[in-house]
């Protein structure tokens, strides 16, 4: 009956849905703020320097994140897989989130260190020469476009505003370090220290 009431009154039942929505803010998402595992980076996390930086742009420009994850769930199939299974306080200086939700490829989370910086070049360049049954797409053109550093020093100024601890020195010394390279000079870089926070 009073149900009713509240169904056949939009004056009432706006603010009530408001009221309970926001009781579900704030005991699922408000606790997560002040979560330590959450906030606090793990032991040994540092921010990317420029050069992976930028590598890390160019994995969201070319849609890495469409066919590759960078989360471990912890589950036995995937920690006997990929390592250890993904933890909150790697991802704290991640600006956004790569953790995406498709694999046509495998997990990269913990991909760095695994290879050789020359088989990523080849596995990039054609991945069909080191694994013959790859469908995933080659990038060639990583081998002869350079990094653009007149915008480097400007996205590390941004990071640390949102809390990325980066000195002045880093963001002063930002566009000399990746100027001259190549995209996939970026790119490996960023890729060999995916997930070597904690060690396989
Ligand atoms: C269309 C889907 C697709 C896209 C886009 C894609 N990949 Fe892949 N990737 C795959 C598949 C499938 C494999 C497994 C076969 C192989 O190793 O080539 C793979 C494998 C890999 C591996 C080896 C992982 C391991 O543990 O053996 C790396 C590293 C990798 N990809 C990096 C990248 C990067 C960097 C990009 C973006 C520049 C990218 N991939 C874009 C599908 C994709």
């Amino acid at each position: 009956m009073n149900h009713e009431v509240v169904e056949k009154n939009l004056g009432l039942m706006i603010p009530l849905i408001v009221v309970a929505i926001s009781f579900g803010v704030l005991v699922e998402v408000v606790p997560l703020f002040f979560t330590k595992e959450v906030t606090t980076p793990v032991k040994g996390l540092k921010p990317l320097n420029a050069l992976q930086l930028e590598g890390r742009d160019i994995y969201i420009r070319e849609g890495c994140t469409v066919c590759h994850t960078q989360m471990i769930r912890p589950f036995r199939a995937e920690t006997e897989r990929y390592g250890h299974y993904s933890v909150a306080g790697e991802s704290v200086y991640e600006h956004p989130f790569l953790w995406g939700s498709k694999r046509t490829g495998p997990d990269l989370a913990r991909v760095g260190e695994k290879y050789s910086d020359a088989w990523h070049r080849a596995h990039l360049y054609d991945p069909r020469d080191v694994v013959p049954e790859s469908n995933m797409p080659a990038f060639p053109w990583l081998f002869t476009t350079k990094v653009d550093p007149s915008k480097t020093a400007a996205k590390l100024n941004a990071l640390s505003k949102v809390g990325v601890p980066y000195t002045q020195e880093d963001i002063d010394g930002a566009a000399e370090m990746v100027e001259g390279k190549y995209e996939i000079e970026a790119l490996v870089a960023y890729l060999q220290q995916l997930g070597t926070a904690i060690k396989r």
